[in-house]
């Protein structure tokens, strides 16, 4: 690991950075339930922003309108690049999302291919390459480009498996992996695809702190060494708070904030929808604590 943990100073704050994702009027029902109501945002490039939000926010819901599990009721997303055309992903059929796109996801629940080795699950999730490679022939399996592209694919693969330390286990199954590490083997894998939007839903859960503090370590790397950006749904306020360049909280399917950490961790909309109505002061320590809002961060005055 090369870049420095936490270090959000590092990449200018939350704001300067062009928007590679615009979300406009995102609405999604399923039957009478609206599970996203009208939520717009922005997520830069070079940038994590978060999504937080009780159980039931709708959290999961924006991923899967993103990565075409589910076509938007209503909405625009809209994915931007330099030197790229605009690519609306709510007409994006779901398989080419990944692919042509480029936006990556992990999900709540590990998806890993348990039984295949660590490098052989990142050197399956490039098998879109791969194929191109072979001109989608059996013949072209034998050719000159495939196995160039294969070797490529193997380099890549273990130049993951280097970032997340995990060289040395390449040929043992994914899951004989730690928790921990299986998660990290995940998000790995979905770098594996080249992607310029990386999703991850929860990827600090179940974590103990010293797991909590290496998948903070990874994205920070992963934003200021491969400059994309990162989608980050979690629970985690230690994770959120420290790594996060912006925020966006949502509540009942409704955007509630949108800020810098300092900003959302101050906003009293937030804090009723963490705690109700209760008053801050009769909350426990560990509770406050968990929500940053006992001070100990100590980082500046509100704006
Ligand atoms: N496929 C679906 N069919 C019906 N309801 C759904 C579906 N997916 C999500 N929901 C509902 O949408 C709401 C938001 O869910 P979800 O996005 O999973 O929340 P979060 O990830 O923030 O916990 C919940 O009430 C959930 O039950
Ligand atoms: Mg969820």
């Amino acid at each position: 690991m090369t870049a420095p943990a936490g270090d959000r100073a590092a990449n200018g704050g939350a704001s300067g950075e062009r928007p590679l994702l615009t979300v406009e009027h995102l609405t999604m029902r399923f039957g009478g339930l609206v599970a996203i109501d009208d939520v717009s945002f922005q997520a830069a490039d070079r940038e994590i922003t978060a999504i937080i939000g009780p159980n039931g926010a709708g959290k999961t819901t924006v991923f899967n309108c993103l990565t075409g599990f589910y076509k938007p009721t209503v909405g625009r997303l809209t994915l931007e690049q330099e030197g790229r055309a605009r690519i609306f992903l709510e007409r994006m059929e779901g398989f080419r999302i990944a692919s042509v796109a480029r936006v990556a996801r992990t999900f709540q629940n590990i998806r890993l291919f348990p039984k295949m080795t660590l490098l052989e699950n990142l050197v399956v999730a490039q098998h879109n390459k791969l194929m191109r490679a072979s001109g989608y022939t059996v013949r072209g399996l034998f050719g000159f480009g495939y196995g160039r592209e294969e070797q490529k694919a193997v380099e890549q693969a273990r130049y993951w498996l280097e970032q997340i330390g995990l060289v040395d286990r390449a040929d043992d199954d994914a899951d004989s992996l730690p928790y921990g590490d299986q998660r990290r083997l995940e998000i790995a894998r979905a770098m594996c695809t080249e992607p310029v939007l990386l999703c991850l839903d929860e990827p600090a859960a179940g974590l103990n702190p010293r797991e909590s503090a290496d998948l903070n370590a990874l994205l920070t790397f992963i934003r200021n060494e491969h400059r994309i950006g990162i989608l980050l749904i979690e629970h985690d306020m230690s994770v959120v708070m420290q790594i996060s360049d912006r925020i966006v909280v949502l509540d009942y399917g409704r955007k509630i904030s949108d800020g810098d950490p300092e900003f959302v961790r101050q906003d009293p909309a937030v804090i009723r929808a963490y705690l109700g109505e209760e008053e801050e002061e009769d909350l426990p320590d560990i509770v406050k604590q968990d929500l940053s809002l006992d001070g100990a961060g100590g980082a500046g005055a509100p704006s």
